[in-house]
């Protein structure tokens, strides 16, 4: 039975990062015989401004029923006005809530043709492959109280919570642990245990979830020192296991260490292992419209859908060689330019892709 992809392209770069995937996962399909369809939906800025609402009710029930969904950006300057509970973002948090998708992989792995993009040394990031494992649908991104209150002095009052229970803890550790059977066997869980209790349970049940893998070496660290680890010697690294917010400031972190944020996919996972595929780069408002954002990291997460979704590990590494390919011939966009490489534009690059997949 062929495997349902739902598209929701979004806002900024999105349409324009996605549609290069769509030209892939179309060529995986009449070439290579991956057995897909695909439909479209609206999310974001661009549901909002059709219906009122960034992640509209019917585009939550077509992301229920397809076995994988691919998301380019959301977001924008020009929604920024708008409450909280009706921006852009709000309608990728509820497709993450909504899905249960609590385990967000971000692997971080340096193509060597990009050694001389990174603004680290090349001997600081040659060879880099890390994997950071961020959980999706708690901490303080969904904890309450929160809002704005007002004290009876008439000062107001911003609240957000961290909070995890015991289970949220236990899963994603579990994800991260059962990673790293799979490579180097070792997990760094990042915590910030010496000031916040929320995240001192988290280290607590990290260590009880670590009790289950023997072979696995469990070290932690706090996020202040990871933060400072990840550009000092990131190769130190194998799986790193953190909470939310955390996770998705060590990311992008780790995206430069790739050669650009252009170049980072990610894989959102629920208890089915059904999964929301997507750059971890937002909209990129300052070069919307204008054909040159790095189409790869999506492209990149096309390859991550193929294999945790839709059970295609070869047309998977078909994508990831190709990708090497392109990086051979020179072709970069303007994020990941280096001396001695050729500039091309988003569509371009796209199609580079599309052409360089083999047997
Ligand atoms: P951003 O990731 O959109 O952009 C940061 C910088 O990286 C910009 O200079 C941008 O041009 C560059 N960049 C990002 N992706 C690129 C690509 N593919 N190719 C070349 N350059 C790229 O982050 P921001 O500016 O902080 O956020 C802009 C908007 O995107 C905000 O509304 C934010 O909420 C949203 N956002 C959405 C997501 C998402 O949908 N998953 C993720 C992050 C930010
Ligand atoms: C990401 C983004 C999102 C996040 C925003 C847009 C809600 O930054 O996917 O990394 O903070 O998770
Ligand atoms: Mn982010």
């Amino acid at each position: 039975m062929s495997k349902k992809i739902l598209i929701l392209a979004g806002d900024g770069i999105g349409p324009e990062i996605v549609a290069e995937a769509v030209k892939l996962l179309v060529a995986l399909r009449d070439r290579f015989g991956v057995d897909l369809e695909m439909d479209e939906a609206l999310v974001g800025g661009a549901a909002y401004d059709a219906t009122g609402h960034p992640l509209p009710p019917e585009t939550l029930a077509a992301a229920r029923a397809s076995d994988a969904i691919l998301l380019g950006a959301v977001g924008g300057p020009k929604w920024e006005p708008l409450p909280i509970a009706v921006r852009p973002e709000k309608g990728l948090l509820g497709l993450r809530s909504g899905l249960g998708l609590f385990a967000n992989l971000r692997p971080a792995i340096l193509y060597p043709q990009l050694a001389a993009a990174s603004t680290l040394k090349a001997e600081v990031v040659e060879g880099l492959d890390i994997l950071i494992v961020r959980e999706l649908t708690g901490g303080i991104y969904f904890g309450e109280p929160r809002g704005v209150d007002t004290l009876p002095s008439g000062e107001r009052r911003g609240i957000n919570t961290l909070v995890y229970t015991e289970s949220e803890i236990r899963r994603i550790c579990r994800v991260a642990f059962e990673v790293a059977m799979q490579r180097n066997r070792r997990v760094c869980s990042v915590d910030k245990a010496n000031v916040l209790e929320c995240t001192e349970l988290w280290r607590e049940i990290a260590i009880e979830v670590g009790r289950d893998y023997p072979d696995v070496t469990l070290s932690h660290m706090y996020v202040d020192n990871a933060a400072m680890q990840l550009v000092r010697a990131p190769k130190q690294f194998d799986v790193l296991v953190t909470d939310n917010m955390f996770g998705d400031i060590l990311s992008d972190a780790a995206a430069m260490l790739t050669g650009s944020i252009g170049m980072l996919p990610s894989a959102s996972l629920n208890a089915e292992r059904q999964g929301m595929y997507e750059p971890i780069h937002g909209s990129a408002p300052d070069i919307a419209g204008q054909g040159v954002a790095n189409p790869l990291a999506t492209i990149l997460s096309v390859a991550m859908m193929l294999r945790y979704s839709l059970d295609e590990p070869e047309a998977a590494g078909r994508v990831e060689a190709a990708v090497g390919r392109v990086l051979d011939l020179g072709l970069r966009t303007g994020d990941i330019l280096s001396p001695g490489t050729r500039r091309v534009g988003t569509a371009e690059m796209g199609d580079a892709v599309v052409a360089a997949l083999r047997d």
